[in-house]
């Protein structure tokens, strides 16, 4: 895990509605050790002695020498960001927590609700043809991304909640067509927490192993807090145990997950 100063080659509008953001860092050395499904937590703000935490963000894809992540606008420390031009440096610590289990001889469904689609968007980036995503939003104006599963080699089918791209529905629907198929061998998950609830519970009916990011409020990201800790089941009396999102995480097998 790195601390360190990486400057911003990129900080670009996806969607203007939606208010989404792709940015990318020149930074080899946080590229370097850098797994799908990891996050990085930002320092936003500059100066500014309101914003005193850090910010995470799961990463959307690296290569050998850059790291990009995605955001919306959805606070005063992600409307900074908003205004970040490529040069500014940038202090982020990272990468952190466990990623996904990729596995290129498993295929594997990829199920992104919302902003979750970013952190599958990594595992995609591996896997390649190996997956196929299915992703949901609430409409049209929060769409982003779909190009970049596709030129990873990853199939996409789009569903929204009112119909505006793709199908209209629940991402549920489009997974258990999926399943049904009966060619899939892992499932990851990263959504809001119903729609993750809710797909694990589908799964239940399926031989398939399924793993979840479950992205909690984080506060120090390196397991010191205690602020995003998870129920696990667990061999003790009371059956259960709490785990960091941040250190143990974010992701999990969904079956330990106790919603
Ligand atoms: Fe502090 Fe996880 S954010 S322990």
């Amino acid at each position: 895990m790195l601390d360190i100063t990486a400057k911003v080659i990129e900080n670009r509008l996806l969607s203007e509605k939606g208010r989404i953001y792709s940015l990318t860092l020149d930074s080899p050395e946080l590229s370097k050790d850098c797994l799908p499904g990891q996050f990085y937590e930002i320092k936003v703000g500059g100066l500014d002695s309101r914003f005193l935490l850090r910010r995470p963000f799961s990463v959307a894809f690296c290569d050998d020498k850059t790291v990009t992540i995605r955001y919306n606008v959805v606070g005063a420390g992600t409307e900074w960001m908003s205004g970040i031009t490529p040069g500014q440096m940038l202090d982020v610590l990272g990468p952190l927590g466990r990623g996904w289990p990729v596995d290129k001889t498993k295929k594997t469904l990829l199920v992104g609700g919302s902003t979750g689609i970013f952190s599958v968007l990594g595992a995609a980036s591996h896997l390649g043809d190996k997956s196929r995503a299915v992703l949901g939003f609430r409409s049209c104006d929060l769409v982003n991304s779909v190009e970049d599963f596709k030129a990873f080699g990853v199939p996409v089918s789009i569903i929204t909640e009112d119909g505006s791209s793709g199908r209209k529905g629940l991402v549920t629907e489009l997974v258990k067509e999926e399943l049904d198929k009966n060619e899939y061998d892992t499932v990851f998950i990263c959504g809001s927490t119903l729609m993750m609830k809710s797909v694990a519970e589908l799964l239940k009916d399926y031989d398939v192993d399924c793993y979840v990011s479950i992205e909690e409020r984080m506060a120090c990201g390196v397991g010191a807090c205690m602020g995003c800790v998870v129920k696990i089941k667990a061999d003790n009396e009371q059956g259960w145990e709490y785990k960091r999102a941040c250190a143990e995480g974010p992701v999990f097998n969904a079956a330990e997950v106790i919603w």
